[in-house]
């Protein structure tokens, strides 16, 4: 087995907070990241995919194909937008780097041919980054209107 990764960057903004906490607790949890405006990440993420090289190509997957598969599906929807608000696959979840790379990878996973999706890797900055490998989570989504959880993903 052969792993093979391809790296991607993006800038976006985003606010940290549960809408059903106060908003005591909501500064005491998530602190700065509360701040009510948003504050902005310069996110490195590392996709890996693993497979047994093609024997006429010598490809697990062509490096270009993931790129743009990469760029189309999640980049062109996050690059410079604000995660709370502008991000159709995002509504309603709190975008921590955790949250961010299991939706980021639900999104990829069934795109991928080839080989199969092995890692997610999120770098929020150099010191703090996530890594998710697929296991199964679910995700709670939140009405931000009526303060209550309406689905889980
Ligand atoms: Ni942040």
């Amino acid at each position: 087995m052969v792993y093979v990764t391809r790296k991607m960057h993006f800038s976006a903004a985003h606010r940290l907070f549960n809408p059903t906490f106060s908003h005591e607790k909501n500064e005491q949890i998530f602190d700065k990241c509360n701040n009510p405006m948003g504050h902005g990440h310069n996110y490195t993420m590392e996709v890996t995919v693993k497979g047994i090289p093609d024997p006429e190509t010598g490809y697990v997957i062509d490096l270009k194909v993931l790129r743009d598969l990469i760029e189309e599906h999640i980049i062109e929807h996050v690059d410079h937008k604000h995660l709370n608000h502008d991000v159709d696959f995002l509504k309603g979840i709190i975008p921590t780097a955790e949250n961010l790379a299991i939706r980021f990878w639900s999104i990829l996973e069934p795109k991928i041919s080839g080989g199969t999706l092995h890692s997610i890797k999120l770098y929020e900055s150099d010191a703090n980054f996530v890594e998710y490998f697929g296991e199964p989570v679910s995700i709670p989504v939140y009405n931000v209107d009526s303060s209550k959880t309406v689905e889980t993903l």
